[in-house]
């Protein structure tokens, strides 16, 4: 009775220009471990559920690079999406069909460029998830302790039970403020949300009901043509429809049947720069380099490159340096959320 849903619409915007809208984040090897990252999320589910269960949500344009990164994958498990539409419309997509064709089903829902260094803790939060999802009306999410006050995640406050792996949500709260980020990690109270979910489908329709109700409607007409000739056509009318809103503020943060299980399984969103420089090594000035570069007077600074190219950087702190194809960048590291605003810039005027 388990599917797997896994996301990979995203562009990747904050992880500009090492991430294009033609070639996003989940389809590089951003680790150098010689496979994408939507490669390693999918082999990472393996022996959850069979592999006719696995789905993978995307845009219309990485069709082609699904396929190429997946070719096992039957074009019956690549649901289409004709605009990005964020989140909320690419879970009810995917829930709304796997629950027209197993009304029984449990699913797992997971981005396609997340990091996870231990597999096997990770599979068991899964199962456990899981096991709890397949009795009961609750909607489950990862949690993950905080090590700095990122505003690109959710923060999650729960009522701690000792006893229990599942602890109930109190508060979620979605891409906060920095101060309020600061406040969240110095109480202690709060995890990241990894944004990877747990519920089973007839509890995720209930809450799409409950919480995004044009949605849920927009999607219900479409249970009677998904599996049919029909359901392209439908979903494109369909997301003209939707609005353009994610998950975790159009549902999780309103639910009041939200339960987190704890995970310490070595996870990274690798969603910004940040996030790499956290993960990667570091020289002993604390920069993080990929690159033919020669640095002077250089700390704690990321500079990825290519290698085709010198890189002499002189006198910076706390900055990234990033080239990739046509596109350089220079941004303070404390900025980073401002760099998908550059991309968007640079593509207007493109
Ligand atoms: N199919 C599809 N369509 N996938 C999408 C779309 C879309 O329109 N938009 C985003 N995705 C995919 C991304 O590729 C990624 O794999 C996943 O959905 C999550 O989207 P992000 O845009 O990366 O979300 P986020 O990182 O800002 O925030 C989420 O994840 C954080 C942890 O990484 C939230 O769930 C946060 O609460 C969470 O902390
Ligand atoms: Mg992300």
């Amino acid at each position: 009775n388990t599917y797997v849903v896994i996301m990979a619409g995203g562009i990747g915007s904050r992880f500009w220009p090492f991430s294009r809208v033609n070639h996003p984040k989940q389809f590089h090897d951003v680790l150098g471990i010689g496979e994408s990252m939507i490669q390693t999320t999918y082999k990472r589910f393996n022996g959850v559920c069979p592999p006719e269960n696995i789905y993978v949500v995307t845009h219309r344009d990485y069709i082609n690079l699904v396929q190429e990164h997946l070719p096992e994958l039957p074009e019956s498990q690549i649901l289409q999406e004709p605009i990005g539409r964020n989140t909320a419309p690419c879970i009810a997509y995917a829930c709304y069909k796997i629950a027209k064709k197993n009304p029984g089903a449990n699913i797992v829902v997971a981005p396609a460029d997340h990091v996870i260094l231990r597999e096997e803790a990770f599979i068991s939060c899964v199962k456990e998830g899981l096991e709890a999802t397949a009795k009961d009306d609750i909607l489950v999410t990862l949690g993950i302790k905080p090590t700095r006050p990122d505003t690109g995640y959710g923060y999650i406050q729960f009522i701690d039970d000792q006893h229990n792996a599942l602890k109930k949500v109190k508060t979620f709260t979605e891409k906060p403020s920095l101060e309020i980020a600061q406040m969240f990690l110095d109480s202690g109270e709060f995890v990241w949300n990894a944004g990877i979910f747990i519920w089973n489908a007839q509890t995720i329709l209930k809450a799409f009901r409950q919480h995004l109700s044009d949605m849920a409607e927009t999607f219900e007409e479409g249970i009677s043509v998904f599996d049919t000739q029909d359901e392209e056509a439908f979903i494109s009318r369909a997301y003209s429809h939707c609005r353009n809103i994610s998950i975790d503020y159009g549902l999780m943060e309103k639910a009041d049947n939200v339960f987190v299980i704890l995970g310490d399984f070595g996870w990274s969103d690798l969603g910004t720069w940040n996030s790499l420089y956290s993960l990667s090594e570091k020289t002993t000035e604390g920069n993080v380099i990929d690159g033919n570069v020669l640095l002077y007077d250089v700390n704690n600074c990321i500079v990825k490159t290519p290698q085709d190219h010198l890189v002499v950087v002189q006198g910076l702190q706390d900055y990234i340096v990033a080239a990739h194809d046509n596109i350089f960048m220079v941004c303070r590291r404390e900025d980073e959320q401002k760099v998908k605003d550059f991309m968007a810039d640079a593509k207007a005027i493109k």
